[in-house]
């Protein structure tokens, strides 16, 4: 029937993982389309916490397919781990998960040269999860990559022989990096068992699986890696990730269509955090930005590093709801800004008084100066209602970005979150 696509709308860790297990039961498949395990979803069921990578996040529901599409980099190793770290769930791995067989492969040696380039780059650096994911998207484009399929084919091992003895080429442009030849031999092992792990799993034609589904009237619901902010083209290049992440990437990531595309949730949290380097022109330095990590819990879901927090910001909001065609919005943790004496919004920008229009070229010009409005603060209800200046800060919200939010969520786990507007 239809694809609906869901994404991040921020810097990443909007909390994509929870609303996609939220709405998982109403998709028979869930279907992944790009970045890697640079990603990290958190979903808390029963009490757990679980963390996935490059897993779909409908994983937990037994009558779900999952497909791991053709635009996500997957490293053996690290998949073979999340699956392994799932075994308490009971999962038919043959029934609920599939991995697209063009989606290209993060090698040991893609890691190094991700350390070795962010090594390089010093106090400029990017601020990587080190998972490979650069060098491994610049193989793809270079046209040098290695893919699922390709594990099935007779010259693998000499392909892999040829890609690894090149990366090396290019880590010798790095002599102040230094290389234990312990920990390769350590991760090229783990890779290798981690393609027998893959072998054994259901590798298909992610595309004509989809198309199949879709003309037996299956709806598919499209999961998102990192954020809009963090996106190829359009997010705070070079302080971005390696893949598009933006909702046009479904298609490229899937292969279907964009006549397939129905709906396009776009995830906020009502605040904003990010990690790793880079602008974020509402940022919230000192104790105001710490209370809001410490409260939020916001340290990384992949690497545990601290998340840089700050007020949510509208106008970068409105930009990330063109560039996708966001039809409903999804907004996390509002639970977090509970008791605040006030709540504020970055509302516009302007450059030597005058407010200007969309978003500038650099987000770190000087010139810039950020206008923030605010509403008055609200608590939780005993009866579980939307406080009354909670409500003025969604119609806001609303407003100001000409969206509908659809979702509010109010806590980590699966059932906290109110559905709006019947
Ligand atoms: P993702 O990468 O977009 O899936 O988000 P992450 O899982 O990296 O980070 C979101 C974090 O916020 C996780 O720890 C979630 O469990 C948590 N979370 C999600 N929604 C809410 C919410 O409404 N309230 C609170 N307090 N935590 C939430
Ligand atoms: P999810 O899907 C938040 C950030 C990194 C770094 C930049 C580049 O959980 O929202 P990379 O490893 O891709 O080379 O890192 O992007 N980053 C994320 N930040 N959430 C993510 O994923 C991220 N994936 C990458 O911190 O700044
Ligand atoms: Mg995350």
């Amino acid at each position: 029937m239809a694809v609906d696509v869901l994404l991040g709308l921020q810097w990443g860790d909007e909390g994509k993982g929870k609303i996609v297990d939220f709405l998982a039961p109403q998709y028979p498949i869930i279907a992944r389309f790009q970045g890697g395990p640079n990603a990290g979803h958190t979903l808390v069921v029963d009490g757990k916490k679980i963390v996935l990578h490059t897993v779909p996040s409908g994983i937990l529901y037994s009558e779900i397919v999952n497909l791991i599409g053709n635009g996500v980099v997957i490293d053996p190793a690290t998949l073979k781990k999340e699956i392994e770290s799932l075994s308490a769930y009971d999962i038919d791995l043959q029934r609920q998960l599939r991995i697209a067989e063009k989606a290209h492969l993060i090698l040991p040696s893609h890691r190094l040269l991700d350390a070795a380039s962010e090594h390089a780059k010093g106090a400029g650096k990017i601020g990587s999860t080190l998972r490979g994911i650069g060098p491994t998207y610049m193989d793809k484009t270079g046209r040098n990559g290695i893919r699922v399929g390709d594990i099935m084919t007779s010259s693998f091992m000499a392909t892999y022989k040829d890609l690894k003895a090149k990366h090396m080429r290019l880590l010798s442009l790095y002599p102040e990096f230094s290389i234990e030849e312990d920990e390769v031999k350590k991760a090229e092992e783990a890779f290798f068992e981690g393609i027998e792990f893959i072998r054994r799993l259901s590798i298909v034609n992610g595309e004509q699986f989809l198309h199949n589904a879709l003309e037996k009237g299956m709806d598919v619901l499209a999961e998102g890696a990192q954020g809009t902010l963090l996106d190829i083209e359009y997010g705070s290049y070079p302080f971005v990730t390696s893949s598009n992440t933006i909702s046009a990437a479904a298609c490229t990531g899937l292969g279907i269509s964009p006549q397939n595309i129905r709906e396009v949730i776009g995830i906020t949290k009502a605040y904003c955090t990010r990690v790793g380097s880079g602008p974020f022109p509402s940022e919230l330095h000192g104790e105001e930005g710490e209370s809001l990590r410490e409260k939020g819990g916001e340290f990384g879901a992949t690497t545990g590093r601290p998340r840089r927090c700050g007020w949510i910001d509208l106008p970068l909001l409105n930009y990330a709801i063109k560039i996708n065609g966001v039809t409903q919005i999804a907004m996390t943790k509002v639970d977090v800004l509970e008791d605040m004496e006030s709540v504020s919004y970055a509302d516009s920008y302007s450059v030597n008084g005058a407010v200007i229009e969309g978003i500038p070229f650099d987000l770190e010009d000087e010139r810039i100066v950020v206008n923030y409005n605010n509403v008055s603060g609200w608590s939780a209800t005993k009866d579980g209602s939307i406080h009354p200046n909670l409500q003025a800060f969604i119609e806001t919200v609303e407003r100001k970005l000409s969206v509908p939010i659809r979702y509010l969520s109010n806590g980590p786990e699966r059932e906290k979150l109110n559905i709006l507007g019947g």
